[in-house]
């Protein structure tokens, strides 16, 4: 039983259970011992395709591939008890036809354990949804800046300002349609969030989206200081993990150049009886 007790590990019906009532709490994971950390605060736990600029150094999210989601998926799934764990479909594997998305999709479930996928896009994926929705595979849409439509946007702009939420909230109103049991809604105003909540369905999962949202996502890393100066408006730092580790690092440098370090109680002496800081060798 987890720390609240829950017995048995969320499930996709579960998380579109909560439209309306207790937010949903969402954070990224990548690792196992990241997704160790998370899983007893967390509903959901998305192995997001960020991770190719979180943790592989990439510019933009679109050189991550499938096999990259499928190592950072296995590793989170062995980390995971309770949150409901969401695997990102990367660019170029699901875009071409429902088919493709179906194969991809099955793919990494059936090699990660994960129980569900996410998929940039609205009207253009509503298909998509629909097909795997039908073919049990559940799918958390992803509308408003999709990061993999970088390039179409000409930056990380903030999406659905004027005339411009119209398109945004039929395509939620379209993934919704369609199947999805959750959306992601990234970076927009805060009266588009919320008229958006307010109509469809399904959970609003809120990133840059207000707490009109019926959840909220933050990529890990931002939150805790560890991904170097990004600051974008959206993310609050809840530590700086970052800056710990910077010192602590600079200390052990120091210490091994005056051979402070290693120490007494990390040196193993000639004979294994003897016990030095407590470890015998
Ligand atoms: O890739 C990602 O981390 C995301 C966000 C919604 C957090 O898609």
């Amino acid at each position: 039983m987890s720390a609240t007790g829950q017995t048995r590990a969320l499930t996709p019906p579960d998380i579109a259970a909560r439209k309306g009532k207790t937010p949903l709490v969402c954070l990224t994971a990548y690792t196992t011992p990241v997704a160790r950390l998370v899983d007893p605060h967390c509903d959901v736990v998305l192995v997001g395709d960020s991770v190719g600029m979180v943790l592989h150094g990439l510019p933009t999210t679109l050189g991550v591939t499938l096999e990259m989601m499928i190592l950072h998926g296995q590793a989170v799934r062995r980390g995971l008890e309770r949150a409901l764990m969401v695997l990102d479909m990367p660019f170029g594997t699901y875009e071409e036809s429902p088919e493709q998305a179906f194969r991809n999709a099955a793919r990494v479930m059936a090699e990660t354990g994960s129980a569900a996928v996410k998929l940039e896009g609205g009207e253009a994926v509503a298909e998509t949804i629909r097909f795997l929705s039908a073919r049990g595979i559940p799918v958390m849409a992803h509308v408003g800046l999709t990061p993999q439509s970088v390039n179409a946007f000409g930056g990380y702009r903030v999406q659905g300002r004027g005339g411009d939420g119209e398109r945004i909230r039929r395509d939620a109103l379209a993934v919704a349609e369609a199947g999805a049991f959750a959306v992601v809604l990234e970076k927009v105003p805060e009266p588009l969030a919320r008229r958006i909540t307010e109509e469809v369905s399904i959970p609003t999962i809120g990133i840059g989206a207000s707490p009109a949202c019926d959840g909220q996502i933050l990529v890990v890393d931002d939150m805790l200081g560890l991904f170097g100066d990004f600051r974008p408006k959206f993310v609050k730092r809840y530590a700086e993990l970052g800056q710990a580790a910077d010192a602590a690092i600079a200390t052990y440098a120091r210490e091994v150049k005056e051979r402070r370090f290693p120490a007494a109680e990390h040196v193993f002496g000639d004979d294994p009886k003897t016990v030095r800081g407590g470890e015998a060798a």
